[in-house]
């Protein structure tokens, strides 16, 4: 079942998102847009802008933004539909929800056929035949038999064909099944067997509940056999997309506003059995973004659980960065030597393990706290070093303010001079801003990073970078231009532009994207453009881009008002000029370095003209466009 697009659509043209907000934010009217105190941080002079024509809202101070239902997400912590019936009922428009179709009704066999196997697997658990050895493992372990029904913990039979025979008996399709990877086939013989035989099962849920994969269990030591086995990718399951123990987790998640992050299967299940509900585990492996971006649904904290050595916080150091990038507040609990979760929750209860995680420390106290102990900050030499290691991950935090409170905090905490770390940050971000600028491949910048690369890299030999940074700037004014929407401008925009003319990949996708829309539509819908990106970052950069105010030409602002600037064709013409011409420019030089190391002066006197035809372009493009 879902909403139908045109429900989806019928609210989107139903809400104002000036109504909506205000709902929840007081908000003034300046010029043609809004503005209020922004309700996802907390901030003294209003930096959040809502406007009513193009029906997005953005915060300056903490870059969130999107559209109408990326605030009612934001804002009470909703899925997308979940916003989505929120509105509805606030509108007063009925859903009729409609039935899957096409190839979700394969998918649908999918997961009818992981169904009918937990079944089997948990009919073999409680079969006083069949279940003895699981159910006493499980005892054994302290889990109960309710605990048990409410994991859905099942066994496989250790039994080539049990599960084949039982699936054959029910004509359920083998293939499939194979698909699935709950029946193998042997590479020697090219028999099939049951995959998980002889294992405890662990259904593995959507967030809605439903079972997308298994993991098996083995229950003696066995130093052949691997301790886990678990599904392979299927279509129905990701791994890199789900969270065990998300379903049971979500609700006391949105509770307690943090998420306890653990590693296994039965860290999980022992935690909820001592109602600590708000744990979900990464199974074993590096938290993606895909997971990152479930979770903030949920809660934007995080405690995490893991190896609490030097190692351990180097391999984690991706997913911590990845949560930073998202603006998640980290928190580590590092447990003594040879525990895990499970096993420090049953010797002290839950109140001992939530006093355990109340200890927690902040993520970059904690790294800096280990550096302490062992000695780093005696020695100056080793001193530079660690600092350097500290504030890395900060170069991923998009909040100045949050970055400044972090040096203050850890310079006073651990005696350390904060002029060290701002320095040591500083060369960071630069190394960071010139990457970001040069490599011109799939990265996220913000006007914060772009700001933050202005200054610092205004210096004299930067050079390189600063056009660089130059280029960015004006590439966004251009999208800024698409984003308004003027019949006139985008005309215009298209008849010069094309998108090998935009140098950086995220810029030249959304030109691509509102071009198509465009030639389709003969018009731009923003707020609608926004919603079709699933991807939050996306939302907020896009909706930044449109209420940002326009950053170059000192000298547009001198001889014509905002308003006027804003609508002027001339100044559209002005931006394609500059990026037509830097684009042809680019090329001169590249030809002129070619001249340098051309043999022949045939050759030599070839690139001259081809460099003198490009000049000309230039002249004509000057010429048509002032
Ligand atoms: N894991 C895996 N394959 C393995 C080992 C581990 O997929 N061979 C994953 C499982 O999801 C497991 C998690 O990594 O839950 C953590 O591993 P571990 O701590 O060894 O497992 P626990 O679930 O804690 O199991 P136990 O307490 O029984 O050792
Ligand atoms: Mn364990």
């Amino acid at each position: 079942m879902h909403i139908p697009e045109r429900v989806i659509e019928d609210i989107r043209n139903s809400a104002d998102i000036v109504d909506i907000v205000s709902d929840y934010v007081p908000l003034k009217k300046r010029g043609k847009n809004f503005l209020g105190l922004c309700p996802f941080h907390h901030e003294k002079t209003p930096s959040f802008v809502v406007s009513e024509d193009k029906q997005i809202f953005h915060c300056f101070g903490c870059h969130k933004g999107g559209n109408v239902f990326t605030f009612m997400m934001e804002h009470h912590k909703l899925s997308f539909v979940e916003a989505a019936q929120e509105l509805a009922q606030k509108l007063g428009i009925q859903i009729d929800y409609e039935e899957d179709k096409g190839h979700q009704d394969e998918n649908e066999i999918f997961y009818e056929i992981n169904l009918q196997a937990a079944k089997y697997f948990t009919s073999n658990i409680i079969d006083p035949n069949i279940g003895g050895s699981a159910r006493s493992y499980l005892t054994g372990r302290g889990i109960s038999v309710k605990t048990m029904r409410e994991f859905g913990i099942g066994y496989a039979i250790p039994s080539r064909d049990a599960l084949i025979n039982h699936f054959t008996g029910q004509s359920i399709s083998i293939d499939k099944a194979i698909e699935l990877g709950l029946i193998g086939r042997s590479s020697n013989d090219n028999r099939l067997y049951d995959r998980f035989a002889g294992r405890l099962i662990f259904p593995v849920l959507s967030p809605n509940g439903r079972v997308v994969a298994f993991g098996g269990r083995i229950m003696e030591k066995n130093d052949k056999a691997s301790k886990y086995i678990n599904s392979p990718e299927s279509p129905i399951y990701t791994k890199g997309k789900v969270l065990y123990g998300l379903s049971f987790a979500k609700d006391q998640i949105r509770t307690e506003d943090y998420t306890i992050l653990v590693e296994g299967y039965l860290d999980v299940i022992s935690l909820h059995q001592n109602e600590i509900k708000n744990t979900v585990a990464v199974s074993g492996t590096a938290l993606t973004e895909d997971q990152i971006q479930l979770l903030s649904r949920y809660s934007k904290n995080v405690v995490l659980f893991f190896d609490a050595d030097e190692a351990g916080i180097k391999a984690s150091m991706r997913s911590i960065e990845l949560l930073l990038k998202r603006n998640f507040d980290i928190r580590v609990a590092s447990l003594p030597d040879k525990e895990d979760p499970d096993s420090y929750v049953k010797q002290y209860g839950k109140e001992g393990f939530l006093n355990f995680v109340k200890s927690s420390k902040n993520f970059l106290e904690y790294q800096t706290q280990f550096y302490h102990n062992n000695g780093w900050f005696d020695d100056p030499i080793k001193t530079a070093h660690a600092i350097r290691e500290i504030v890395k991950p900060l170069v991923f935090l998009e909040d100045q303010l949050k970055r400044t409170l972090l040096i203050r905090s850890l310079a006073e905490k651990f005696n350390l001079r904060e002029i060290l770390l701002e320095n040591e940050l500083n060369k960071e971000l630069e190394k960071y801003n010139a990457k970001l600028s040069q490599t011109n491949v799939n990265v996220n910048v913000s006007s914060v990073s772009l700001q933050r690369g202005s200054q610092q890299l205004s210096g004299a030999k930067k050079e390189d970078v600063k056009t660089s940074l130059h280029y960015l700037k004006r590439e966004r004014e251009l999208l800024k231009l698409l984003y308004d929407g003027k019949p006139e401008i985008l005309k215009l925009i298209f008849q010069f532009i094309s998108p090998v003319d935009i140098s950086l990949a995220k810029h030249r996708e959304l030109f691509e994207q509102i071009k198509e829309e465009y030639e389709e539509k003969g018009e731009i819908d923003t707020a609608m453009l926004i919603e079709n990106y699933r991807n939050e970052e996306t939302k907020a950069y896009i909706s930044e881009i449109c209420l940002e105010k326009y950053f170059t030409s000192k000298r547009w602002e001198e001889n014509a008002g905002m308003e006027a600037r804003d609508n002027s064709v001339r100044f559209a013409k002005d931006i394609i000029k500059k990026i037509k011409v830097e684009q042809i420019n680019k090329e001169i030089r590249s030809n002129n370095s070619a001249m340098n190391d051309a043999g022949s002066a045939e050759e030599q006197i070839e690139i001259a003209q081809k460099n003198m035809q490009l000049n000309k372009r230039i002249q004509e493009i000057i010429s048509t466009l002032t």
